[in-house]
């Protein structure tokens, strides 16, 4: 009973297939996870910011796209009351339900909806 020299192939082709994927930047697996987690604590946001980021309503501004480093100040302005003008009562009420980390992951998603790159 000799072994077949052709029986672990599919053993050498998947841990070629899986050094090629697994050793690849996790920096991209990590930043479609917090798109997709932005995108599920943004959920609460679509009903006035539209389910893309883009608003129906004339009061409601878009967020589709928009620099995260604004997304985050913004929020944590209506957090603060340093925003008051207009509609901000609607949205004071909207940022103090979030977390930093929550800030953080949904402000993600926003800045990068509408990119190309995002799958
Ligand atoms: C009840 C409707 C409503 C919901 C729900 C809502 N928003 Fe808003 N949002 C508004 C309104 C109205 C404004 C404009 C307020 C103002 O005049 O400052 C606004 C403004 C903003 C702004 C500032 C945009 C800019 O261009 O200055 C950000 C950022 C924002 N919302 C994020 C969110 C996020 C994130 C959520 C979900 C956690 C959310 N909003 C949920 C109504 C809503």
């Amino acid at each position: 009973m000799s072994i077949n020299p052709f029986k672990y192939k599919p053993l050498v082709a998947f841990s070629i297939l899986a050094a090629t994927t697994v050793y690849s930047p996790t920096l991209i697996a990590s930043e479609t996870e917090q798109f997709e987690i932005g995108k599920q604590k943004a959920k609460v946001c679509m009903t006035c910011h539209g389910a893309d980021g883009i608003s129906t309503q004339e009061p409601y501004p878009n967020l589709r796209g928009q620099k995260m480093g604004y997304l985050i100040s913004s929020l944590k302005d209506y957090q603060t009351r340093e925003r008051t003008s207009g509609l901000a009562v609607l949205m004071q009420q909207q940022a103090d339900a979030l977390s930093d980390q929550d800030i953080r992951d949904i402000a993600y998603f926003y800045s990068q909806l509408g990119n190309e790159s995002q799958p």
